[in-house]
């Protein structure tokens, strides 16, 4: 036999039956129970008055929940806190999956190179179509609470790029943005033309969501047991169906992350190198607690001028000087809500652990999420209230 037909036989995916029938019965059970349907009808027949009066979310999860702010906040106040909450998590959802809609096509380009990936490739587009009508649908009620309440985005953005920083509200400045630029397009490059690599961006996919996981299940169940579904609010039905796709993404980042490459030539030096560096960037992504957004590690010094321009709408109605006492009290101290925040960066810690355990070519301070786990309550304050000193509120013209 020609040599390179033998080679290319011996990394077909066909011969890895055991994760060849999980992909098609993946891809089989996503299709069948697609929710984009549910997920339109929900954006296109969305209406806040319908659902204004009412929590959309369980109630911790809840913009600032357990600092100062929800503490002395009124009945009538919390709901648009936990309204809030939906806003400002599902916008940093739409970061995250614009991402993904780019990625996954670059991934896919450089699985489709080697022998029988269509499989592959048919899960991701099928994902991608999905993570564009949820985009559409996170964007359109967002949009339509903040201009509501405030007739300005705080927390939404205008449609924009994977260039732009993944995390909407992060440590960042001019130059770490451009070396984050540099570093996401040497990826792609290298991706789009590698089938390990390929593959490592689901691995690394299957990382950045699994706490997104763990939340968006909990946001979900509001729905699941609501005790009367017709009447429960549409953003709460978005979050479950949501969920419900997403877990089929979920899957399909494991099997391709962790059992795919066994159908692969093993990983050169670099090949792991590179993966280990999107670990990394992981970590780094993921390093902040936030009493703002319980469940999204966002840096909450860069949050402070949406926070305070929140505080002088006619929903808190405070001064200026009222707003920077309550942002040095919900920022500067211990609460219920920081240390409940620390939990929720604690328990992602060990679950990116649990799930990289398989994977053998990372190297310790990615296995042990060394980096994350060096944050704490108290390195998380003293950033805050040098923070705070700085801090120059916007002008609410
Ligand atoms: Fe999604
Ligand atoms: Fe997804």
């Amino acid at each position: 036999m020609h040599p390179s037909l033998a080679q290319r036989q011996t990394h077909s995916l066909l011969n890895d039956t055991a994760t060849c029938r999980r992909l098609e019965m993946n891809l089989r059970r996503n299709v069948e129970q697609d929710h984009t349907v549910m997920i339109d009808t929900c954006a296109n027949t969305f209406r806040y008055e319908d659902c204004r009066d009412e929590y959309w979310n369980p109630e911790q999860y809840s913009l600032l929940w357990g600092t100062e702010l929800w503490e002395q906040a009124s009945a009538a106040q919390r709901i648009v806190l936990n309204q809030l909450y939906w806003v400002a998590y599902y916008a940093q959802i739409v970061s995250a999956e614009i991402a993904t809609i780019f990625l996954n096509q670059v991934a896919a380009a450089g699985m489709y190179s080697f022998e029988d990936f269509r499989l592959v490739c048919d899960n991701l587009d099928v994902e991608t179509k999905q993570e564009r009508a949820h985009i559409a649908a996170f964007k359109k009620v967002g949009e339509e609470v903040e201009h509501t309440l405030f007739g300005k985005r705080l927390f939404t953005y205008p449609m924009r790029s994977l260039h732009e920083h993944t995390m909407v509200f992060a440590d960042t400045n001019r130059a770490r943005m451009l070396w984050r630029k540099l570093q996401l397009q040497s990826f792609m490059l290298l991706s789009s033309s590698n089938a390990f690599l390929g593959s490592q961006y689901l691995l690394i996919r299957g990382l950045r969501t699994l706490n997104g996981k763990l939340v968006q299940h909990q946001l979900g169940q509001f729905y699941r047991d609501h005790p009367d579904q017709a009447r429960a609010p549409v953003p709460s039905a978005i979050s479950w169906y949501h969920f419900l796709d997403e877990s089929f993404h979920f899957h399909t980042s494991r099997v391709v992350g962790l059992d795919v490459p066994r159908s692969l030539p093993a990983p050169t030096a670099f090949e792991r190198w590179v993966v280990n560096r999107g670990v990394a960037g992981c970590q780094r992504d993921h390093f902040n607690i936030s009493v703002v957004v319980n469940g999204i590690f966002w840096y909450d010094p860069a949050t402070f001028s949406a926070i305070y321009t929140l505080l002088r709408s006619s929903v808190f109605g405070m001064d200026h000087v009222q707003a920077m006492q309550m942002l040095a009290a919900c920022f500067a101290k211990e609460s219920d809500g920081l240390f409940s925040a620390e939990r929720t960066h604690r328990t992602a810690a060990d679950s990116y652990c649990a799930s990289l355990e398989p994977v053998a070519y990372l190297d310790a301070c990615n296995k042990e999420m060394r980096t994350m786990r060096s944050n704490s309550v108290e390195r998380h304050l003293w950033h805050n209230r040098r923070a705070l000193a700085r801090f120059k509120a916007p002008s609410l013209q």
